[in-house]
């Protein structure tokens, strides 16, 4: 288990006068290697590491964004090793070969929504808990580092999607960032191309993101040889996309939301995995796979700048994260079904209390909502619960005893286009057997549309 110790006094060791008032500096145990260290902060900052002589003893590291340093640099004691064991010394080299990884999807059961940083860290304003999806619906992604190639690539769907340049999405930019950082740590500069292709509709709350990010921050790390913790793994791929972050682990897995300004503190951690309650399943009942109108990056931003509403969520979210945890511990699909029901309604409250209102359920969406609660009406009990995310397709998550029951009331409300059907799945996993997306001669798409 790693510490963290903000601004640990150091005295007697000269470097540190050299040092801009104000430094972030974290000490860790000499245990932690140093090539591990960057993974807690996604800076491209040059990094400065003070050890104690020896190495022994405990590893002081700061990143300068003040000092006039322009590479990574090393003092043991307060002697300069100039470069000798800088970040990418330490680090591994990528393999030439193609590496491919599968991940899924996860439905936040208390959502996420709001952030209290803007500027990529993506931390959030409370934390959330998700059921990570089997490979119903799942993303591949397939990349390789190669220095054959000019620039970074990335294919999505088979589509080439720009990743640097004037005007590119917010996600990808991010998605840049995080390649150049993970490559730095690897020490290799050779470019990438990177193929990811997803089973399942794109951006249309179906939570195309999150599995996409874990997805590429799992191969990354895996072909770049990082031998990163998932707990890592998952800070770097909320930065990509917040909810990514919870996509890295299976079974059910809590997003701490964190108080650290730089983000160290706000990661994912599982809290049941996915053998635990077995009968539990997510059936998807897709009414419109078109793209949502407004982004999440754009929703969050919005909701916190102007909903009266939604003072009071942060509050209600932890609470609920409190009553998900109990009612999973005690396979209580009541009470499950009622605390997913009660928060998707209040996030999607503050949606529609946003100016200009943000609205991503539909008539269809509705018909739903009122199916289930007539089924449960009729029950006596919830044996079933929506959770909607940004967008109209609606998670209903039930047990197999009550599939025939929801899947029959799903057809009666004569909106549903597509139903699909989850367990809990085990977070993503390397594909070893052939299942790569790149033609590893061409250096190109196995299958690119033009
Ligand atoms: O991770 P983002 O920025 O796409 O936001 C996702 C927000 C919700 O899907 C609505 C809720 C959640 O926790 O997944």
């Amino acid at each position: 288990m790693r510490t963290y110790y903000e601004d640990y006094a150091v005295s007697g060791v000269s470097i540190w006068s050299m040092l801009a008032p104000g430094r972030r500096c974290i000490s860790l145990p000499s245990s932690v290697t140093a090539c591990t260290l960057p993974t807690a902060y996604c800076t491209m900052e040059p990094i400065l590491l003070a050890f104690n002589s020896s190495f022994s003893g405990w590893v002081i590291a700061d990143f300068c964004p003040r000092l006039d340093i322009t590479k990574d640099v090393l003092y043991v004691g307060d002697i300069l090793e100039n470069n000798i064991y800088n970040v990418g010394n330490m680090a591994k080299h990528a393999t030439s070969a193609v590496t491919t990884a599968v991940g899924t999807p996860n439905i936040a059961l208390i959502k996420y929504w709001g952030k209290r940083d803007y500027t990529g860290l993506n931390t959030p304003n409370n934390s959330s808990i998700s059921m990570t999806l089997d490979e119903t619906l799942s993303t591949r992604t397939s990349l390789i580092f190669s220095d054959k190639l000019s620039k970074d690539t990335l294919y999505i769907n088979g589509i080439e999607e720009a990743v640097s340049g004037e005007n590119i999405p917010e996600k990808s930019a991010y998605l840049k960032r995080t390649l150049d950082y993970m490559r730095k740590l690897s020490g290799t500069k050779e470019n990438a191309l990177i193929v990811s292709e997803n089973s399942f509709p794109s951006s249309a709350g179906i939570a195309s993101s999150a599995s996409g990010a874990a997805t590429l921050v799992f191969a990354l790390s895996n072909a770049l040889n990082l031998k990163m913790s998932l707990k890592d793994m998952s800070i770097i791929a909320r930065q990509i996309s917040g909810s990514a972050c919870r996509s890295l682990f299976g079974g059910i897995v809590k997003w701490n939301k964190g108080s650290k300004a730089d983000g160290t503190d706000s990661y994912a951690e599982q809290v049941f995995d996915e053998t635990y309650w077995p009968e539990l399943i997510d059936i998807i009942a897709i009414v419109d796979p078109s793209k949502k109108k407004v982004s999440s990056s754009i929703g969050h931003a919005a909701t916190v700048k102007t909903s009266v509403l939604y003072t009071a969520r942060p509050k209600f979210a932890e609470k609920g994260i409190y009553d998900i945890e109990k009612a999973v511990k005690d396979r209580d699909i009541d009470m499950l079904s009622m605390t997913i029901m009660r928060d998707s309604n209040n996030m999607h409250a503050t949606m529609l209390d946003t100016w200009p209102p943000i609205m991503y359920l539909t008539d269809a969406s509705k018909e739903i909502i009122y199916g289930i609660h007539d089924m449960n009406d009729t029950e006596g009990k919830c044996i079933a619960g929506y959770t909607f995310d940004a967008g109209p397709n609606a998670h209903i998550i039930t047990t197999e005893k009550y599939r025939k029951r929801v899947n029959e009331m799903l057809e009666h409300t004569g909106v549903v286009r597509k139903a699909l059907e989850s367990h809990m799945g085990k977070g993503p996993r390397l594909l070893r057997e052939d299942g790569s997306l790149i033609d590893e001669k061409a250096l190109k798409p196995k299958h690119a549309k033009h």
